[in-house]
């Protein structure tokens, strides 16, 4: 076990104390967030890791990819996100093309994920193409999270949202994309539906932790979609996830019966209203009386 002391409740979680669950076999949990609200349950449930996934352009804002996300609506998450995530890690996903263009674009994007969303570090996706990138990165002080396997904004180029690296070259490429990473200075990797026994692999061959989604038990970490750990999803689940709790009928059980308290004229009630006390009350009808009364006779006078 490292020297380090990462595992205290009460501490923000570190880059290197994920470094340190990994060395110390402790599993790391990764959930996602896009907002305050949600940050702060996730937060308080214990997560060693918040991450604002450009997922946000599927579960939040009703597109059916990643693609549309940008670089401002991750800043505006994450800095949502970071206001309620007091001690987990908080990761912003640089959104498709922010970091594909150039190095110096990447740069100033992520700084904007950091300066102004407040993002602790940012997780792009690509293997040794993206290396170059990844190296100035953190040569500028950004820590970077990898993202190899399933990265969703190739949906097109991959023809799908499909299971990676079946067959031996494909998979031993993927360990090369890895081990590139983690040379270039990613302080950890998602391995997204890659079969398990291949992310054994790059978990056993890697110093950094990786973090799997849909990639089998054998990595030194998950990550889950919110939306999909709680229902919000609507029907669809993805193979790769489970449902711990059915939030969404809740919400919509408490909604319809919101819709028939105010229908039936049960809400608001007493105990959600205000009053005025009755000289005021007095003093408003008096008024309006009188008003009333001005309007009336300049009524009749036409
Ligand atoms: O955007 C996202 O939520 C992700 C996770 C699925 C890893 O990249």
């Amino acid at each position: 076990m490292s020297a380090m002391v990462p595992f205290d409740s009460a501490r923000a979680v570190t880059t290197t104390a994920l470094r340190a669950m990994k060395e110390a076999a402790r599993p790391i949990v990764m959930v996602t967030a896009y907002d305050t609200p949600s940050a702060r349950l996730v937060d308080a449930a214990g997560v060693d890791a918040v991450l604002v996934g450009d997922s946000l352009g599927m579960t939040v804002l009703g597109f059916d990819s990643t693609l549309p996300v940008t670089l401002d609506d991750m800043v505006r998450h994450t800095a949502a996100v970071v206001r309620g995530a007091t001690r987990a890690l908080v990761i912003a996903d640089m959104p498709f093309m922010t970091f594909q263009v150039s190095a110096d674009e990447a740069v100033r994007n992520a700084g904007r994920l950091m300066a102004e969303g407040g993002a602790a570090a940012v997780k792009l996706e690509g293997g040794t193409a993206v290396t170059p990138t990844v190296r100035r990165l953190v040569d500028a002080g950004i820590p970077v999270m990898g993202h190899v396997g399933l990265t969703p904004q190739s949906v097109h180029q991959l023809g799908g949202y499909k299971v990676q690296a079946k067959e031996a070259a494909p998979a031993v490429a993927l360990l090369e994309d890895c081990r590139a990473l983690e040379e270039a200075g990613a302080f950890a990797i998602v391995l997204e539906c890659i079969p398990a026994e291949l992310a054994q692999f790059a978990s056993r061959e890697l110093a950094i932790p990786t973090i799997g989604i849909g990639a089998g038990e054998g990595c030194d970490g998950q990550v889950q979609v919110f939306h999909d750990l709680l229902g919000l999803g609507g029907e669809f689940l993805p193979r790769h996830a489970k449902r711990f709790a059915d939030v969404g009928e809740t919400i919509r059980e408490a909604v319809a019966r919101f819709a028939d308290e105010v229908r039936e004229g049960v809400f608001p009630g007493e105990e959600q209203t205000n009053h005025m006390d009755t000289a005021t009350r007095a003093e408003v009808e008096r008024a309006r009386t009188g008003r009333l009364r001005a309007v009336g006779d300049s009524a009749d006078e036409r």
